[in-house]
């Protein structure tokens, strides 16, 4: 593929940029009265409003151009095919077939994925139903009360997000506990909570190898069996969601009680997968089709609108303009509602382990800046912390404001005064305010920000929504040409510690740089 700083809309890009000098976006909005109206996508149940972005007609042109150049039509076509994009580990990366209605075909490897989707649906569906419905009884035949997610990454974030997102349709029985850190505090204080009778685990794991969770899931069958000394509970007491059968046996979980998935889900795009089953169990195998059904539709538009039209398009284009032709170093997710409140962490990893690379789909080094970095919390808390950084701090952050115009838990007082808060953040990040005679009280605005308002926040418009990040993520990895597919960059850390962690145990420090040597000398003496 050609260098990415080569294309010829990158270049026009730069003098487009260089025009643009001295222009603010409240000039953008005097000079066209329909910018609103342009600039703002809906869907059913969401709006999209990109009007506060630094970029005019041209800006988009261009940037929808270098799309093309950049062949993310016919890449999107490939992945969607099911094509092996993922070229680092040779695997298709097919999250949208996990969405995909039943009837649906998408071959790999000469074998149509979507029916085993929905076979495996089909068998968590029929576990929901028997958990929720009392049937499915712990060993000493209580009904099952608290389920305990176990796992970390992509294992975690996007089950821990979406229940928490959806509260409102929760079981009233069930409540969801979710164990990813190997800080034993994380296990301990959740098991302290519980009574072995009436807790359900679910071991998490794509690879069932991953260190922290085998060390929690071996801990809590530990507990389960100082309760019950009797192996055959394990069956009644853990389920798992992987795609390594053997390890999920030699765990001593039936093959019966494990949920399957399969090598062309990725880590963090694998809550639509077994991985939800903690969502499926607290909020019903209907709801989680509906969560389902509304990543498809994000997916019908994504494969269909035109770029100029294509909201994870262009907030894909508008993030690489920022990026690469304004410098911004990352972008910050600020959702006014508080179920929302896992979202920034998932993005953290959807986007910055997908996009965090330095080298080409063909091994060289990228001559570009890459993904930013993402971080936030949930509004109006953030207010009141570092959006002081973000009105006067000295560099230009754009953010995306999301909230839900409806909210379940009734009070319209709260709500007018949220929605209110939200708009008055972007208005005051892009208009600012010229103060003077006080400079302290200035405010500099010509801050960008997109906006997202759900019609209400239901397993659909959720779906749209993380579905709408994940295809961004994806067109920003293909302009930048990198592979945002794989992950290699966590494995040094993982092989280091799994040298140190014998060592410590041996009391036999390796070959180490100073500082290391000397933390370990340190903890020997104080004795773990
Ligand atoms: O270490 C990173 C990672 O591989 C993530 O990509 C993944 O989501 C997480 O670890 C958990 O992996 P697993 O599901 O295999 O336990």
């Amino acid at each position: 593929m050609k260098d990415t700083a080569y294309f010829k809309n990158w270049q026009q890009l730069k003098q487009h940029r260089d025009g643009l000098r001295g222009k603010t976006l409240k000039d953008l909005f005097a000079g066209d009265k329909e910018r609103f109206g342009k600039m703002s996508i809906a869907l059913p149940g969401i709006l999209v409003d990109f009007s506060k972005n630094f970029a005019n007609d041209d800006t988009l042109a261009i940037l929808a151009s270098l799309a093309s150049e950049a062949g993310v039509e016919t890449a999107r076509n490939e992945m969607l095919r099911g094509g092996k994009i993922n070229s680092t580990e040779s695997r298709a990366v097919l999250h949208t077939a996990l969405r995909a209605p039943k009837g649906k075909a998408v071959n790999v490897d000469g074998k149509n994925v979507v029916t085993d989707v929905h076979t495996v649906l089909d068998a968590m569906r029929k576990f929901t139903d028997a958990v929720r419905d009392g049937k499915w009884r712990g060993q000493s035949g209580d009904e099952i009360t608290d389920i305990v997610n176990i796992g970390i990454g992509g294992s975690s974030l996007g089950p821990q997000l979406v229940t928490h997102a959806l509260a409102p349709f929760h079981h009233k029985r069930l409540t969801a506990h979710f164990v990813a850190n190997v800080e034993a505090s994380d296990l301990a204080r959740t098991l302290a909570k519980l009574s072995p009778e009436t807790t359900l685990f679910i071991v998490a794991s794509k690879t069932f190898t991953t260190a922290e969770t085998m060390q929690n899931a071996h801990i809590a069958r530990d507990w389960l069996l100082t309760h019950y000394k009797d192996e055959a509970a394990v069956a009644k007491h853990f389920v798992a969601a992987s795609t390594n059968t053997e390890a999920v046996e030699k765990f001593g979980i039936a093959p019966d009680n494990m949920f399957p998935f399969w090598d062309w889900v990725g880590g963090r795009y694998s809550v639509w997968s077994a991985i939800g089953l903690s969502v499926m169990l607290m909020i019903g195998a209907d709801k989680f089709a509906e969560f389902l059904a509304g990543a498809h539709e994000m997916d019908e538009h994504f494969k269909t609108a035109p770029i100029e039209q294509n909201i994870p398009a262009l907030m894909a284009l508008l993030g690489v303009w920022y990026r690469n032709f304004m410098d911004y170093p990352a972008y910050a997710v600020i959702p006014y509602n508080a179920c929302l409140g896992r979202l920034s962490a998932f993005l953290q990893q959807l986007d910055m382990e997908s996009n965090g690379k330095g080298v080409t789909r063909e091994g060289q080094p990228v001559t570009t800046p890459t993904g930013p970095m993402v971080f936030g919390e949930p509004g109006t808390d953030s207010q009141h912390s570092f959006f002081q950084w973000l009105h006067q701090g000295t560099s230009t952050v754009p953010v995306d404001f999301i909230a839900a115009v409806k909210t379940p838990y009734g009070n319209r007082d709260q709500q007018t005064m949220l929605l209110a808060n939200m708009f008055a953040q972007s208005e005051a990040l892009m208009t600012g305010k010229e103060n003077k005679a006080e400079p302290h009280r200035n405010f500099l605005g010509n801050r960008p920000s997109t906006t997202i308002l759900l019609d209400e926040l239901t397993p659909r418009t959720l779906g749209m929504l993380l579905a709408m990040n994940e295809h961004k993520v994806f067109v920003q990895g293909l302009i930048w040409g990198i592979n945002s597919f794989d992950q290699w960059g966590v494995e040094l850390g993982k092989v280091l510690a799994k040298t140190l962690e014998s060592e410590i145990k041996a009391g036999k420090p390796g070959a180490h740089d100073g500082s290391t040597l000397g933390l370990l000398e340190y903890i020997s003496r104080k004795k773990i």
